[in-house]
């Protein structure tokens, strides 16, 4: 930051009291700011031991109000403002923010971080334009337990795609520029470690070793941060047996220290005060101490800054400095931002009523959300016939519109194309037939003897079935994750007719699907498709669209087998061995493997893949090895293939993975096309985190692999030499 503006931030920190710079370190919801009703000031003000003065002093806003509102708020935060300092404004803009996006969990599965970086800028021109500075996104959580409901938030449980894809939505939200007012900043999150929380349950405990931390779950954040992520926000859970809010090594150490990070730390809704809950603060005011110390720069809805570091201060028990610190950190992101130059950056409401939702975005909405679904199962049913003649829709999501997911931004179900909308709008009302069956979680068999009635009507069906948004987002744990209510009784009933069907799945995390599986001809993961929902389905089922999504994240066989993830260790007794057979690592009753491994998906043609090579069995440092694949479209249409690069280090001085997904090509082949597809094996591809933390390769022997996904493909030694 240029020397001048710098210290003007300096002078107006020496400018204020103690009370207003721990103020700027509050963020509360705009309701306190625009609203001297008496609810807010005898209610949640009360309640939060805040003083009027707070509405000018808080340093930022949490969520979205709309332009003209947040030009409201602005004006009057700014006359009251000793010190003309602009509020901020943060938002969860999480996959689209009018114009809503599949949900990241589905927009992994396209493999395609362009698409992904091109929705985040979308984003950020709807959200800016409505008058917010700061996204709390890229959720670079990785994730292995779809019992745990916000793995709809993430990209996965591989390091190297969740890392591909959190620089991927900074740039997006950023485009290398927070000060221009169609960018939003972006705030990384949840640092670190919250989707191994324990069974999968939200909030729970965190105890994974510091070399598992730094291996899988640290390289999405630490990408996001060299990307320029211009804040992080600290999570609720520990991290050993600290609470990440409350964690110096964490925040101080590894995020500042070793990364360099010098943003914003943003704690997560009432983290702060949540130290207490963990037992590592007997009160609020050692939770505020701890927070501060550990690098906490801005409580986000508790007031226990506000309440008791003044006091702190005054007793001598945390340095002023400490406070001078975090405050210039939030002047320098207003700075940043263009806030002191023109506090309305962005905000403009005629821009706000033509931007959101408008056709480009919708568009862009559309084809990625046939970029991420991903084909299942698929006996020849698919894709339909565009001659087809009467066709049932059947099940709860036929024609339903809550299809966005959560953190679904500003946007509204009712602006969502329906199943059945898009339906229609390809074969027209008459040829359509619709029938519910049954509820998400309820129904009758007077509902579903209907149905069964109404789908024999048909030439062909289609089973619109699901979770509901509200059981796959934040605080929505599933011990059980198959499909809810009486929906698998509705689907064998209707698929007892025997008619070409398919089935198609609205849900936010991996679900058990073996007896369904195993039913229905066809299986399309659609999992929420967001605003174009509809119309995105029906260009794949008809094949407009050949879908090549592939799986991010494991399908489990049974809820039973999780965690399973495809970069597991081997174990001592991976498979039986003589006469021995059966001391090996397995279950009496299910098989070790996922019923849909990591990198898995169909597609309406067939690949074949040939001639793998390398062309040279050995390298040094500084050297590489290039590994070439040739593959063909054997089918009779064109389509996208995924080619995915493993390797397997064969040992370590630790134990290292089955397989690492290293590097990936999606390329697009007509009917009868070959194409050679080639890699480069280098040795930083081959580095990890020893058991003294450093990361390095080792030289010995190793196994590259080529294929559709991580079940399979061809392979090759090659040895890395020192
Ligand atoms: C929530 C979430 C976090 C979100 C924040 C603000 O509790 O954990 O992801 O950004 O609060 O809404």
């Amino acid at each position: 930051m240029m020397q001048e503006k710098q210290q003007r931030l300096e002078n107006i920190i020496k400018a204020m009291t103690l009370k207003e710079k721990v103020a700027q370190m509050l963020q509360l919801s705009p309701s306190f700011f625009d609203s001297k009703s008496e609810g807010v000031i005898t209610g949640p003000m009360l309640d939060m031991g805040l003083e009027e003065d707070i509405d000018s002093n808080a340093g930022s806003v949490l969520g979205w109000v709309g332009a003209q509102r947040a030009i409201d708020i602005q004006t009057r935060y700014l006359s009251k403002n000793r010190h003309g300092i602009p509020l901020v404004f943060m938002a969860d803009v999480i996959h689209g923010f009018r114009t809503i996006f599949p949900i990241p969990l589905a927009m992994s599965c396209s493999w395609d971080t362009e698409l992904v970086e091109a929705s985040a800028q979308a984003a950020a021109r709807e959200a800016s334009a409505a008058g917010v500075h700061v996204t709390f996104s890229p959720m670079a959580d990785l994730v292995r337990d779809p019992r745990w409901g916000r793995v709809m938030e993430a990209t996965g449980e591989d390091p190297y795609l969740n890392s591909l894809f959190a620089r991927a939505f900074v740039r997006g939200y950023q485009n290398n520029d927070i000060g221009e007012p169609d960018n939003l900043a972006a705030c990384v999150k949840h640092f670190a470690g919250y989707g191994a929380s324990e069974a999968g349950r939200d909030y729970n405990t965190v105890d994974i070793s510091e070399r598992m931390l730094r291996e899988y779950y640290l390289p999405a954040y630490k990408a996001a941060v060299e990307e320029g992520a211009a804040l992080i926000m600290t999570s609720f859970n520990t991290i050993n047996s600290i609470p990440a809010t409350a964690n110096v090594w964490l925040l101080r150490e590894v995020l500042r220290k070793e990364w360099g990070f010098n943003g914003v730390v943003i704690s997560d809704w009432g983290a702060v005060n949540e130290v207490i809950n963990h037992g590592v603060a007997a009160d609020g005011r050692e939770a505020a101490e701890k927070s501060l110390r550990a690098g906490v720069d801005i409580e986000m809805m508790t007031s226990e800054y506000v309440t008791h570091l003044e006091k702190l201060v005054a007793g001598g028990k945390v340095e002023e400095a400490l406070i001078d610190e975090a405050v210039m950190r939030i002047l320098e992101l207003k700075e940043r931002l263009g806030l002191f130059e023109n506090p309305y950056r962005g905000a403009d409401p005629e821009k706000e009523e033509k931007i959101l939702l408008c056709d480009e975005h919708r568009k862009l909405a559309r084809t990625l959300a046939t970029r991420s679904m991903v084909l299942l199962k698929n006996d020849g049913v698919l894709p339909l016939a565009p001659e087809i003649g009467k066709l049932a829709i059947i099940g709860p999501y036929a024609d339903a519109n809550h299809i966005l997911g959560g953190w679904c931004g500003d946007g509204y179900d009712e602006e969502a194309v329906t199943l059945r909308q898009g339906m229609v709008a390809r074969l027209g009302e008459d040829r359509v037939i619709i029938a519910q069956g049954c509820g998400i979680t309820d129904g009758t068999d007077e509902d579903i003897r209907m149905a069964v009635e109404a789908a024999k009507k048909a030439e062909a069906i289609v089973l619109a079935l699901g979770e509901h948004p509200g059981m796959s987002a934040e605080a929505c744990s599933r011990a059980f994750i198959t499909l809810p209510g009486r929906q698998q009784e509705l689907a064998e009933a209707v698929l007892r007719l025997g008619k070409p069907t398919v089935t198609v799945l609205f849900n936010g995390r991996p679900l058990e699907l073996r007896d369904l599986a195993e039913k229905t001809p066809a299986l399309l993961e659609v999992w929420f498709p967001g605003t174009e929902g509809g119309n995105a389905i029906v260009d794949v089922l008809f094949g407009d669209y050949n879908p090549a999504g592939r799986l991010t994240m494991s399908f489990p066989y049974t809820v039973g087998q999780i965690p399973v993830y495809y970069n597991c260790f081997s174990t001592g007794r991976p498979e039986p061995r003589g006469n021995d057979a059966h001391f090996y690592s397995r279950y009496l009753d299910i098989p070790n493997t996922p019923l849909y491994p990591f990198g898995y998906g169909l597609s309406y043609t067939t690949f074949a893949y040939s001639d793998f090579a390398l062309n040279r069995g050995e390298m040094r440092p500084g050297e590489e090895i290039t590994a070439s694949v040739t593959v063909t479209n054997t089918g009779s249409r064109e389509g996208e293939e995924v080619v995915q690069l493993y390797i397997r280090d064969i040992s370590g001085s630790v134990v290292r993975p089955v397989r690492e997904l290293k590097a990936f090509q999606k390329l697009s082949l007509q009917p009868g096309e070959t194409r050679k597809v080639s890699f480069a094996i280098t040795e930083p591809m081959l580095r990890f985190h020893l058991w003294d933390q450093s990361v390095q390769s080792e030289a010995g022997r190793f196994i590259a692999y080529v294929g559709p996904n991580s079940a399979e493909g061809m392979e090759i030694d090659f040895m890395l030499i020192k």
